[in-house]
């Protein structure tokens, strides 16, 4: 980005709210990105005439040993989604029914409901005012004797604090599992993420900056706990043994090899748009820093690469004459922007998770076992997770981040525009 300029704004600098000419009209980038070598590969499959991916050969497998090296990692098990990743990562680090496992409300409702799908229970931590991202200090004042795994969310794409949780698990005996849906090629202190702890989950769902519709992956160092991922994906088989022998409890969670044809050729593409949106972001943190009100996410110093799934802002109303996010959402849309509020509620307050874990705790109980579980969400209320979802947190998308210089342009236009006029009302 060579422009350090924010785009002037036109006209009167009326919003477009009320009637005002917009600060941009054209779309940002659209998204899947996609050209031949994608079809080809896909072409390829379709004639090969082999769809399924049972064999330890073929584009699954290939691209299993290839996501794994490009994330640091010695081993690679894919299945169908990234929510699949973290309960199969969970099983393959033998988390047992009424286990506690410590995890951030800030996060997409699969961190949560793959721990209850175990049968263990999620305790809530909360995060980091300036990141939002797991905070270590609460996640050790949340262990009890029952804790046994931290779930570390790489939110946005931003790793979290890992020395911070990785001390915390050493000093309680607590496996780590990173979830890092939304870091593909993120890195910490130089090292890409996902096998920093005990293993690390991925996403491919069509959002996702690696995208084949839906899939998701386990990468770990740990070659028995990796066979024991391959086994839960593939009911409950083992690597070397026969069609019909089961040996462990699994599910059949396969990618096809379509997945695995377009997962190959669309991992080739994430270096490039790593760098852009990277490029990106370091011009948005300069330049919508200097709008008061706006405080992009901070950055850890030992973050060495930030996947930018998310572009993440706090918001501060008290900048914008008192109007609350909501008012800027709908302000930001009308300039032509994209922004979006985020996650608006705090997984201690999602009714999926309080009547999962209403139901494991009350089973605890009956078998006279202790069991974490505030009995209303004000008692868990965390005050940096509530500000993030209640009223802080803004995100605009991964595309949105792959646009070119003029979109950056207007992004800060636009809040700036905004913000001068919500001050003068
Ligand atoms: C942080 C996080 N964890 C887990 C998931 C689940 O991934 P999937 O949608 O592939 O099941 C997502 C996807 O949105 C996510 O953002």
């Amino acid at each position: 980005m060579t422009a350090t300029q924010p785009r002037a704004e036109s006209g009167t600098g009326q919003l477009a709210l009320d009637g005002g000419t917009p600060m941009r009209t054209a779309p940002f980038p659209a998204w899947p990105i996609w050209d031949e070598r994608d079809e080809q590969a896909l072409i390829e499959t379709l004639r090969s005439g082999r769809w399924g991916s049972h064999a330890n050969t073929g584009n699954v497998a290939t691209f299993c040993e290839r996501f794994a090296a490009y994330q640091d990692a010695q081993h690679g098990v894919a299945v169908t989604n990234g929510t699949a990743a973290l309960e199969v990562a969970l099983r393959g680090v033998g988390i047992q029914p009424l286990d506690e496992v410590i995890i951030p409300p800030y996060t997409f409702v699969a961190t949560a409901t793959a721990v209850l799908a175990t049968g263990a229970i999620p305790v809530f931590c909360d995060v980091l005012p300036d990141t939002f991202l797991i905070d270590p200090a609460d996640a050790e004042r949340k262990v009890t004797p029952r804790t046994r795994a931290i779930i570390a969310v790489h939110i946005a794409g931003q790793p979290a604090d890992m020395d911070g949780i990785l001390d915390v698990a050493k000093r309680h005996d607590l496996k780590v599992i990173e979830d890092a849906a939304q870091a593909h090629g993120a890195s910490w202190r130089g090292r890409k993420v996902g096998a920093l702890g005990d293993a690390g989950t991925f996403s491919f769902q069509s959002s996702k900056n690696v995208n084949a519709g839906e899939g998701g992956i386990v990468v770990t160092n740990d070659r028995a706990l990796a066979d024991r991922c391959w086994s839960v994906a593939n009911v409950g088989r083992i690597r070397e043994g026969a069609w019909y022998q089961h040996e462990v409890m699994g599910f059949n969670l396969r990618l096809a090899e379509f997945q695995g044809a377009l997962l190959l050729s669309q991992l080739e593409k994430l270096p490039e748009q790593f760098e852009r949106r990277e490029r990106n972001a370091r011009f948005l943190d300069r330049e919508l820093a200097k709008v008061p009100g706006i405080l992009p996410q901070a950055h850890d110093a030992r973050v060495t690469g930030h996947a930018h799934h998310l572009y993440v802002f706090r918001y501060d109303q008290s900048a914008f004459g008192g109007r609350d996010r909501a008012w800027f959402v709908k302000a930001m849309h009308a300039e032509g922007i994209p922004v979006s509020p985020g996650y608006t509620t705090p997984l201690y307050r999602m009714n999926a998770v309080i009547e999962e874990r209403r139901k494991w705790a009350e089973l605890a109980r009956a078998a006279g076992r202790k069991v974490t579980c505030p009995s209303s969400p004000e008692e868990e209320a965390l005050p940096n997770a509530e500000r993030a979802c209640g009223e802080q947190g803004i995100w605009l998308g991964q595309t949105v981040l792959l646009g070119d210089e003029r979109g950056m342009q207007d992004i800060v236009g636009a809040a700036a525009k905004v913000q001068r006029a919500a001050g003068r009302a």
